[in-house]
């Protein structure tokens, strides 16, 4: 049915003035999968929050297999069949997965919230769509990959026939996005539509049936993703052709930046999780991180960025030991993080683009006198990175809340990139990012990598570590196990054995990772 869900002139303008959405018109047809593509701040969130009820159009109507629906909530949209995973997780970390997925729907005995029967809800669904997830675990001790499972199952519980994906794959694995994939095709089968926003055209190419691309709130055109190319979708998004690799030369790595030696981290449960790591980043190189989730990167990553305590072995930033130093210590050595997180660790939601910005620069004479802040020179700044990381926005003032989801990650790379450093500890720095503004942050990195800085890159985008890494280590079971410098001739297959511990490396080669 071509006209099953119809949006028609949808025009969206935020309090702050910003127009969102200005006559955008999209539909959907029953069981296709749909991709929206466009730039960061192009409008598919918003688009997607009125579909959900969660914003409201102040132009335009939306109908449902022909009838007008008036989608004044979320209550009214699940009522309407439409369910919604959001980019940034809803869930309630404290509360089980069965609790989270009735979460509005409560089963009840008597008085008294029915466990019991929240659970079998929970595992009905999952049986009929085949869905492998624990609904008696706690939703903070499950991995990210099997959160998202559950916001699907929380929708379908709902009995949606629109289900809403806004960039489903940015947090997961290769092949957990293979498993969503197979999940998706058969949810389509079932006869449900899906929208599935992603900036990632491969993606788009491999599982949507059709693509339709914004720019600047204004709808640019529906194509059937078998009749266009990846460079066609992304020529459509920006308006000219981009760049999909960064060039770079061969690097020149000098002395070691960081030194991580026989390390041994254990996790909140007493279980050790990173087992006799050693490597070292030096000055002038890119060392990249690849592993499947869960495989000791998240503790590697935290004990090295001071997040994590470790009690076997030792890292040293600049022959400093990093457990002696705290986050303050680590940052004035020139130590910076882009974390995977930025949601709940790199934003104060609350404030303004420019004092996010500057956050972690109070220290700085430039920036800060003996009494007073000094708002020229904040301004001056902070001004120049908005326009130099692409961060759409009105101006500096903005509360950063109010920005798209790739513009708040495109605040917290400036702040990182834009600190003292000496060494980058980026943790999917381009995630969420569209491809122009992702071109900038791989060329600066390598352009940092050019000034002598040291770089650990950690990504689950196969290409990208692929194509910036100088040499990679690869993680699985808590150790490494490969150390790979010959990034010419490595294949992605390759790669993929080594993260599902198929293959491994000599204890010799492995060493080699260690510049002593
Ligand atoms: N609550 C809000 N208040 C004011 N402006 C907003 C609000 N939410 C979004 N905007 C603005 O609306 C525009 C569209 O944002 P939206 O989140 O829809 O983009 P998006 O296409 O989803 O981008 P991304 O790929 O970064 O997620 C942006 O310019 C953004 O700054
Ligand atoms: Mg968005």
């Amino acid at each position: 049915m071509d006209n099953f869900l119809v949006m028609k002139d949808i025009t969206k303008v935020y309090d702050n003035g910003c127009m969102a959405n200005d006559h955008v018109n999209f539909s959907a047809r029953q069981g296709e999968i749909h991709a929206i593509c466009g730039e960061n701040g192009a409008g598919k969130s918003t688009l997607m929050k009125m579909l959900f009820g969660i914003e409201q159009p102040d132009e335009g109507t939306i109908t449902i297999k022909g009838k007008t629906v008036n989608l004044s909530s979320p209550t009214r949209a699940i009522e309407e069949g439409i369910g919604m995973v959001h980019q940034h997780f809803m869930l309630v970390p404290s509360l089980t997965v069965a609790e989270n997925v009735v979460l509005g729907i409560e089963p009840t005995s008597g008085l008294h919230f029915d466990m019991n029967k929240a659970i079998e809800m929970t595992e009905e669904v999952c049986k009929k769509y085949n869905f492998n997830i624990n609904p008696r675990a706690r939703v903070m001790d499950i991995s990210v990959g099997m959160k998202q499972k559950v916001e699907i199952v929380k929708a379908l519980v709902k009995g949606c026939e629109i289900l809403i994906l806004d960039e489903p794959t940015a947090v997961l694995t290769p092949q957990e996005t293979a498993e969503l994939f197979q999940q998706l095709r058969a949810l389509r089968e079932s006869g449900k539509t899906i929208i599935f926003i992603s900036h990632k055209l491969n993606e788009v190419k491999e599982l949507c049936d059709r693509v339709t691309v914004i720019r600047k709130g204004k709808t640019i055109d529906t194509f059937d993703t078998a009749g266009v190319t990846e460079a066609d979708i992304s020529r459509a998004m920006v308006g000219v052709d981009i760049l999909l690799e960064v060039e770079k030369e061969p690097a020149q790595p000098k002395e070691n930046v960081l030194v991580v030696k026989d390390l041994g981290v254990y996790n909140e449960a007493g279980k050790k999780v990173v087992k006799g790591v050693s490597f070292s980043v030096r000055s002038g190189e890119i060392v990249g991180i690849a592993g499947v989730e869960g495989n000791g990167q998240r503790e590697l990553i935290d004990a090295i960025t001071g997040l994590h305590v470790y009690s076997e072995g030792s890292i040293k930033m600049l022959d400093k030991e990093v457990s002696s130093e705290n986050i303050k210590g680590l940052r004035k050595l020139g130590m910076v993080h882009v974390p995977e997180d930025r949601m709940t660790m790199g934003i104060a939601p609350k404030m303004s683009i420019k004092e996010n910005m500057i956050a972690d620069k109070i220290d700085d004479p430039r920036y800060v006198g003996r009494i007073l802040n000094k708002p020229k020179e904040i301004k001056e700044d902070t001004d120049r990175w908005i326009e130099e990381f692409k961060v759409l926005c009105e101006n500096g003032e903005e509360q950063i809340n109010s920005l798209s989801g790739g513009n708040i990650q495109k605040v917290v790379v400036a702040r990182e990139f834009t600190s003292y450093n000496r060494l980058l500890v980026c943790d999917q720095p381009t995630r969420g990012i569209d491809i122009g503004a992702s071109e900038f942050i791989r060329q600066k990195l390598v352009e940092m990598r050019d000034e002598g800085k040291a770089v650990l890159l950690i990504s689950a985008d196969l290409g990208e570590i692929m194509n910036l890494s100088d040499s990679l280590l690869v993680m699985h079971g808590g150790e490494i196990v490969a150390y790979i410098t010959d990034m010419e001739h490595l294949t992605e297959d390759e790669l993929g054995y080594y993260m599902l511990g198929v293959k491994r490396m000599t204890p010799e080669e492995i060493g080699g990772a260690l510049h002593a």
